[in-house]
């Protein structure tokens, strides 16, 4: 089942994901929570580590899991998840290092694919975070990839390159080609999904995902076949949902 909550901003949206999430690991200290990097979770992990400072929310048992990982970026590399990861979220909070969970494209990449999705098969997520691509990927999972698709390699469409150029001088040859990302079936595995969108830039990929066709052309849309989803958006990723109704 797909919940639609429509916020009025990015603050309220990050206000929204993080009741779940601090619920969540109250509840269970030991959950396995699946994070997602890029733009939309950052002000859902400023309020983890403000709620972690302040009331001493703990995430000492937690497990977490990255969705993706550029290929060619050593992990050192400032715009790397593993350093996004890192510097917006693990090295304010007291998860364990062990606990970590992040596709390593170092070495022989098959190999690595195999030792994530072994990995993550022997876990069960309790709450993935997503953001949405402005062409409605959910983790690096382009528009046209499989529903059955487990962790993989990716060729990162144009307007992915282009979206995340502003991470690298706005200069789309310094965005990498390819990630390792998990999969639609290890994302749709997941007990509960909260999917956090803002801005103009997603409404058609919102629309796409709530009110369209289940297919293959729009990742996302998958979503519409998961038990519980939660897809917090501000009224700017909202503008295009029953747009005919005005
Ligand atoms: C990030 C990821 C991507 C992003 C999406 C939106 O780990 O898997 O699917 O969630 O590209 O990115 P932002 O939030 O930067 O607009």
């Amino acid at each position: 089942m797909m919940r639609v909550i429509r916020v009025k901003d990015y603050q309220q949206i990050s206000e929204k994901a993080f009741e779940i999430i601090k619920q969540t690991v109250t509840e269970k200290p030991d959950a396995v929570l699946g994070l997602a990097t890029g733009s939309s979770p950052v002000g859902l992990y400023q309020l983890m580590i403000k709620d972690h400072r302040e009331n001493g929310t703990s995430y000492r048992e937690v497990r977490t899991f990255n969705l993706d990982e550029y290929v060619g970026l050593p992990k050192e590399h400032p715009e790397s998840y593993y350093s996004f990861m890192h510097n917006n979220l693990f090295d304010h909070i007291d998860v364990k290092e062990e606990n970590i969970h992040i596709p390593s494209s170092e070495g022989d990449l098959k190999e690595q694919c195999e030792a994530y999705n072994n990995a993550l098969e022997e876990v069960q997520i309790d709450v993935q975070i997503l953001g949405i691509g402005s062409n409605g990927h959910i983790g690096f999972n382009e528009p046209g990839t499989s529903f059955d698709s487990v962790t993989h390699i990716v060729d990162l469409n144009e307007s992915t390159i282009k979206d995340n150029a502003r991470f690298f001088d706005n200069d789309m040859s310094k965005v990498p080609a390819q990630a390792i990302t998990m999969g639609i079936s290890n994302v749709m595995a997941a007990k509960k999904i909260i999917l956090v969108a803002n801005g103009e830039n997603k409404a058609n990929a919102i629309q796409a995902c709530v009110m369209g066709p289940v297919t293959e052309f729009v990742p996302a849309s998958v979503l519409q076949e998961h038990p519980d989803v939660v897809i917090i958006i501000d009224e700017a990723a909202a503008s295009s949902l029953y747009k005919e109704k005005r």
